[in-house]
């Protein structure tokens, strides 16, 4: 089983080119470590619509099996990126964050700052995480072991309970 995976960098100034994209890159190099094929990179502004419309496109049309998406959890003005995903999603994976704001919380007490969301459309799992490498990282590294596992029960026909 290939198991797919796109990085979606949420940022104004990445998408317009003043910022260089850390954390795409690093998540991206992260995931292929773990046997994750990267078969889609993108940089979108801090956009409602804009977001939503590149989740459901890699659910949707690019089948996807995990789509992870770093910035915009925070607190700024612009910060939308767990409300565009839980606009996309039918059912919210909360454990997801809660291991990663665990996590986070015994690196920096700013750890519960990320809003972070994760939920499933379709066969397709989208997971958020913060913007900046250093946090992404973190995230991402507290629940990568177990993301694999969500995949073969999402990819699974019908329904083995267990
Ligand atoms: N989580 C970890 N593991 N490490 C961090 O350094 N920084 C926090 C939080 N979560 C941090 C973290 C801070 S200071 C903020 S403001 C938010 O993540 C940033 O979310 P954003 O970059 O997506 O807006």
């Amino acid at each position: 089983m290939e198991y797919t995976a796109a990085v979606i960098t949420v940022s104004d100034s990445g998408f317009a080119g003043e910022r260089e994209d850390l954390s795409g890159p690093l998540l991206a190099e992260m995931l292929e470590a773990n046997g994750w094929t990267i078969v889609h990179r993108t940089i979108v502004p801090d956009d409602f619509d804009k977001i939503a419309a590149e989740l459901i496109d890699c659910a949707d049309n690019k089948n996807i099996a995990l789509v992870i998406t770093t910035g915009g959890t925070g607190f700024s003005q612009r910060d939308i990126t767990p409300e565009a995903t839980k606009s996309v999603i039918l059912r919210e994976c909360p454990g997801i964050p809660e291991a990663m704001r665990a996590e986070s919380m015994r690196i920096t007490p700013r750890g519960m700052l990320s809003r972070e969301a994760s939920g499933i459309r379709g066969k397709t799992l989208i997971v958020n995480v913060p913007g900046s490498p250093k946090a992404s990282k973190e995230c991402l590294g507290a629940v990568i072991d177990s993301l694999k596992h969500g995949i073969e029960m999402l990819m699974a026909d019908g329904s083995t309970r267990h």
